[in-house]
């Protein structure tokens, strides 16, 4: 995978155009995702490999994109580990034993990654259906914010919970960052043992975090794991929502990459980042909601800027949200692919 168009631009070489993957490719905004959702739970797609490698293949037939994402959820971690976790569809994730007291965080196993082996059979199977065709990324949540799921047992608006234990009990919270930490490395491990071709680690809820917040309870955990990966030549990309502050931070973890959300210039942070480091982003989602008129323009002016940088991948600042129309996307993939610096 070492020539494709993704691994060369994660690994800061120059190529002829953008490679492009969206975060949430694989889901609600395709029609052909509903048709197997409607026959089975959220879990039952994860943890069946036939399945998983199905929901994994629909963006790479239906939009060309250059690379794969693994279709599995972050919270299959914290899942492992002993919380009791549901998907109800206009809910989203329920664990319902949160973790919020010494016995609780006691009561988490670490030594669960031999659970987690149906993650590694998908692998297996996607890689046989992409046949080398493109690169496939595999993931996992940062501990900062599967430990939001845990506590808070669910979505949250403000992590009242979770920053209550950062703040009154430090402690317990390094204690229970360090064991998702440790599951979270060993996962990683697994995924690129089965045969990944990249990673992420996503951090969705860190721009919830104070500098020192982020500094003591999340980068360092992410520091911890990607020193921990046992790889030569798979990339790591480091996602946050906050990362247009927290970008130049994160780089001290060293990963090869830094996705960014859509608050900065991307050409001036990628300029602000040590050499080395590439960057993915940073579109706003909602302007796959416009006309296309509008998706090719921002599209040209974001990839206007950054001509002449070597190491850049395209992505959303964020996921893809449900109601975007398939059409835009399947544009915004065009117009890419079309581009050339
Ligand atoms: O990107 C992809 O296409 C790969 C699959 C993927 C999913 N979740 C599938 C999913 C990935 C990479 C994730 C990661 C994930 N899961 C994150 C980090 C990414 C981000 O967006 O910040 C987070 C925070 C979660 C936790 C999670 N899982 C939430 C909050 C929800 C509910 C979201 C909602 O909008 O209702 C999920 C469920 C989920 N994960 C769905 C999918 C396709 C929807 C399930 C359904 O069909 O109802």
């Amino acid at each position: 995978m070492k020539d494709s168009l993704f691994t060369k631009a994660a690994f800061s070489e120059q190529t002829e155009r953008p490679p492009v993957w969206m975060m949430r490719q694989a889901g609600r905004f395709m029609k052909e995702y509903w048709d197997i959702k409607n026959k089975y739970s959220f879990l039952e797609m994860c943890k069946t490999p036939e399945i998983a490698a199905d929901v994994t293949m629909l963006p790479v037939d239906l939009l060309d994109i250059d690379a794969a994402i693994l279709f599995s959820d972050i919270l299959v971690t914290g899942e492992a580990m002993g919380g009791q976790l549901s998907f109800t569809q206009g809910v989203g994730p329920k664990f319902a034993n949160p973790v919020r007291t010494q016995a609780d965080v006691d009561a988490l196993d670490t030594d669960v990654v031999h659970k987690l082996q149906y993650v590694a059979d998908a692998i297996k199977v996607i890689q046989q259906r992409l046949n080398g065709k493109i690169p496939l990324i595999g993931f996992a949540g940062a501990p900062f914010t599967v430990m939001s799921y845990l506590v808070e047992g669910g979505s949250s608006r403000d992590f009242k919970l979770t920053k209550l234990m950062l703040h009154n009990e430090p402690e317990l919270a390094h204690q229970l960052l360090a064991k998702i930490a440790k599951v979270t490395a060993g996962y990683l491990n697994l995924q690129i043992e089965a045969g990944v071709n990249a990673v992420q680690i996503f951090d969705s809820w860190a721009q919830a975090l104070a500098w020192d917040d982020y500094k003591e309870f999340s980068h360092r955990y992410i520091a911890e794991i990607i020193s921990n990966l046992n790889r030569t030549d798979i990339p790591v990309i480091s996602f946050c929502k906050g990362s247009s502050v927290f970008a130049p931070l994160m780089a001290e973890a060293k990963p090869d990459v830094i996705s960014i959300d859509w608050n900065v210039d991307l050409a001036d942070m990628k300029k602000r980042l040590p050499q080395g480091i590439a960057v993915q982003g940073n579109l706003d989602p909602h302007i796959l909601y416009a006309d296309k008129k509008v998706i090719k323009e921002r599209i040209h002016r974001l990839f206007d800027s950054m001509r002449g940088q070597s190491g850049y991948i395209f992505n959303l600042g964020h996921g893809i949200m449900p109601d975007i129309p398939f059409d835009n996307v399947k544009y915004a993939v065009e117009v890419i692919k079309e581009y050339r610096y």
